[in-house]
């Protein structure tokens, strides 16, 4: 399966992807690693690992459906079967969420549908809840609304900082993301509405 993932930012994410194709846990390889922030440090970890890493300003294009319209190009030129957005701060565009129907996944840092959008570990913390957690999902046109792959718990401890629940649920991440990626890979993903069966 090739795969292309859209980063802003560290790219822990990435590279644990990145890890598990290696180690032969996850039949994918990342043909490309396009970021929007020159100064990720994902594109570092890509060019460490041999991958290409492209950066594609979006301040250098008019609007978002022209940012857009290049993104699509570029992953369809690698051959890209699956998109991964891991920490890719943008919003996608109709037009890209259509050449990739049910073919983008992003993770999230809270048990969707609680907490959508930005600061998600914050917001959980101001709520007050108990257990939150991260969701892999398919992307569809709204903001962390699309269909759930995979979820994990986190527990919330009374001294909480926005930092040290980030820390414990990335960790999480880094476990699940991979795993709901070769599931995917595996063709084992079966979409019904908005229910992600696992195929035997
Ligand atoms: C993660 O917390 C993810 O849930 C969110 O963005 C962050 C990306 O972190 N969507 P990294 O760049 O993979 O380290």
């Amino acid at each position: 399966l090739k795969i292309g993932v859209l980063v802003s930012g560290s790219g822990t994410n990435l590279q644990s992807i990145i890890d598990r194709c290696q180690d032969g846990s996850l039949p994918a390889v990342i043909s490309c690693v396009i970021s929007n922030n020159e100064k990720a440090y994902a594109l570092e970890r890509a060019r460490r690992h041999g991958i290409t890493a492209i950066c594609l300003k979006h301040t250098d294009f008019n609007g978002r459906t022209a940012y857009d319209a290049e993104l699509v190009k570029v992953l369809q030129s690698h051959g890209i079967e699956l998109v991964v957005l891991a920490g890719f701060m943008r919003i996608i565009t109709p037009g890209f969420i259509e050449a990739f129907p049910n073919a983008i996944m992003n993770i999230h840092p809270a048990l969707l549908p609680a907490f959508p959008g930005l600061h998600a570990q914050r917001q959980a913390l101001e709520y007050g809840v108990k257990v939150t957690g991260c969701t892999v999902h398919f992307v569809d046109a709204g903001t962390d609304t699309g269909p759930i792959i995979m979820q994990a718990t986190v527990s919330v401890e009374e001294n909480d900082s926005e930092d040290t629940l980030s820390a414990r649920i990335q960790m999480e991440e880094h476990r699940i993301f991979p795993e709901a990626i070769r599931l995917f890979a595996e063709g084992r993903l079966k979409v019904d509405g908005r229910k992600v069966m696992y195929l035997k």
